[in-house]
């Protein structure tokens, strides 16, 4: 027997078939199969948007001198072990893990600074600049418990500057991009919420403050008794992150807790009062979070999220179908500086800023407040009848394309009707008439379908009077 080893299973794939065979002999319906829980196909109607979004990044990010990277899909688990925290609900409860054949324990990326670090060390990309900027923009896997703006197939759009100085001019400048892409998508009434969570030096003293006030010493001590079960644990591993925690008991807690303002050194002190001073420059809307401490464990001093203030309309649809004005709890995007991220993960010390946008997000209050992916791309419509026609069609398309114009077809029809009827459908206003007659003669008619006005053209002629009409 044949058995593949993946994800810790022995799956024996030769007795699934099987049992999928025996079934189907058995006359069972079988219900078509669906994309995986939390993970969606982006849509030819929805694409439009999803291209536009991705259009605008580019230019953004082209505009700010970010270079694009690509890493792998799959990183080595450890990647994310050492760089995102043991204590992370994505270490924790969200890894796509997988043992291989051969025995490497690999992950799907939940993430992509991690990944864009890795491979700046890999590569010894430091010497194309320092800093160097770098832009993605990609799928990330999450094993989330899938509701509203919380998939397990996201997308993000990410912005890092790696090495150079600790300048907060970079810090202004990755929020700068995220914020750029949010205003480009035309969402309103943003708000970046942004904090520091201090260096090495200072952190310390801090976390012994957060620590003391939680478990009660020198003060009232019945706040451990109401704290959640992960914020216990969390006490003793990762006092910052129950600042983070989102039960209704612990944000009660946190009200009175101390800030890391008060504990900061003086460095990092004056690295925030710049970075703050930069996006007022820029009049970017930002609000002091002084419990915005990020899950993430390679962050140090600036950290920040971006949310939308502003209700979709009562008449829009939500994703779940429900009607009703819709607030967006969630942040649009997020990051912060990670300067101890190379040494974690085994390089040399590195300054870095960075920050992502989650497009599934953006998308989302996209459709929300009924924002259009502009328009459309025209395509003229080609239309034949006859086989001769039909022959030369295929040379007549390259013809067309040759010249960038895009040309709609449904050649494997024959009736003139049904042709006209796919043309309209595909929304196109321009349609190309190309019969026996006209191929003998090397013509071809021209038609507006939404006057029915028509005439026939040359066929050399042809590409210029197509962008005549579309100009
Ligand atoms: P993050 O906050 O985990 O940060 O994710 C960034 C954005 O991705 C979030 O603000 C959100 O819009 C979107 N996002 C996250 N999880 C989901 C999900 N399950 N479903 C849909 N959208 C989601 C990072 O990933 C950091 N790598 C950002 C960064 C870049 N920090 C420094 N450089």
């Amino acid at each position: 027997m044949r058995r593949n080893k993946l994800s810790f299973l022995e799956i024996d794939y030769e007795n699934m078939a099987k049992k999928d065979k025996k079934s189907s002999e058995k006359g069972k319906v079988r219900a078509p199969f669906q994309s995986p829980k939390g993970m969606h196909d982006i849509l030819p109607l929805d694409e439009p948007m999803w291209e536009k979004l991705r259009k605008d990044v580019r230019t953004i990010a082209e505009a700010y001198n970010f270079r694009r990277i690509d890493t792998t899909l799959l990183e080595p688990l450890d990647l994310f072990l050492r760089s995102l925290g043991a204590s992370s609900d994505i270490v924790e409860k969200q890894m796509f893990a997988f043992r291989t054949k051969g025995g490497d324990m690999l992950v799907l990326r939940p993430e992509g600074t991690a990944s864009v670090m890795r491979a700046y060390i890999q590569h010894g990309l430091s010497h194309l600049g320092q800093p160097l900027k770098l832009y993605y923009i990609g799928p990330m896997f999450r094993y989330e418990q899938p509701q509203a703006g919380r998939l397990r197939q996201l997308h993000q759009a990410g912005f890092e500057i790696l090495g150079g100085d600790e300048d907060p001019v970079y810090d202004a400048q990755v929020i700068l991009a995220c914020y750029r892409v949010l205003e480009s998508a035309k969402i309103k009434q943003l708000i970046v919420r942004v904090n520091t969570i201090g260096c090495r030096n200072c952190r310390p003293n801090y976390r012994k403050k957060l620590t003391d006030y939680y478990a009660g010493r020198g003060g009232n001590s019945n706040k451990e008794k109401l704290m959640c079960r992960d914020c216990k644990r969390r006490l003793e591993e990762n006092p910052l992150r129950l600042l983070d925690c989102k039960v209704p008991g612990c944000i009660a807690l946190k009200k009175d807790a101390p800030v890391m303002l008060d504990s900061l050194c003086s460095f990092c002190k004056n690295h925030f009062k710049n970075v703050l001073e930069y996006i007022e420059e820029l009049k970017i809307p930002y609000a002091l979070d002084h419990h915005l401490v990020r899950g993430l464990d390679y962050y140090n001093r600036t950290v920040f999220e971006i949310f939308t203030e502003s209700e979709a309309p009562a008449d829009s649809k939500a994703p779940e179908g429900k009607l009703g004005p819709q607030k967006f709890e969630y942040a649009l995007g997020g990051g912060g500086r990670f300067d101890y991220l190379a040494e974690m993960i085994g390089g040399r010390e590195t300054s870095a800023v960075g920050g992502a946008v989650g497009l599934d997000r953006v998308v989302e209050v996209m459709k929300a407040f009924g924002v259009s992916s502009g328009r459309a791309v025209e395509k003229v419509f080609l239309i034949h009848i006859g086989d001769l026609a039909k022959k030369k069609s295929l040379a007549l398309i390259e013809m067309l394309r040759h010249e960038g114009i895009n040309v709609a077809e449904t050649l494997g029809k024959e009736s003139l009707k049904a042709q006209l009827r796919s043309a309209d459908k595909g929304g196109s206003s321009v349609v190309l008439i190309f019969g026996q007659k006209e191929a003998l003669e090397d013509s071809i008619i021209i038609r507006d379908l939404r006057t029915g006005a028509q005439e026939t053209i040359p066929l050399h002629k042809i590409a210029a009077e197509v962008k005549r009409r579309f100009k």
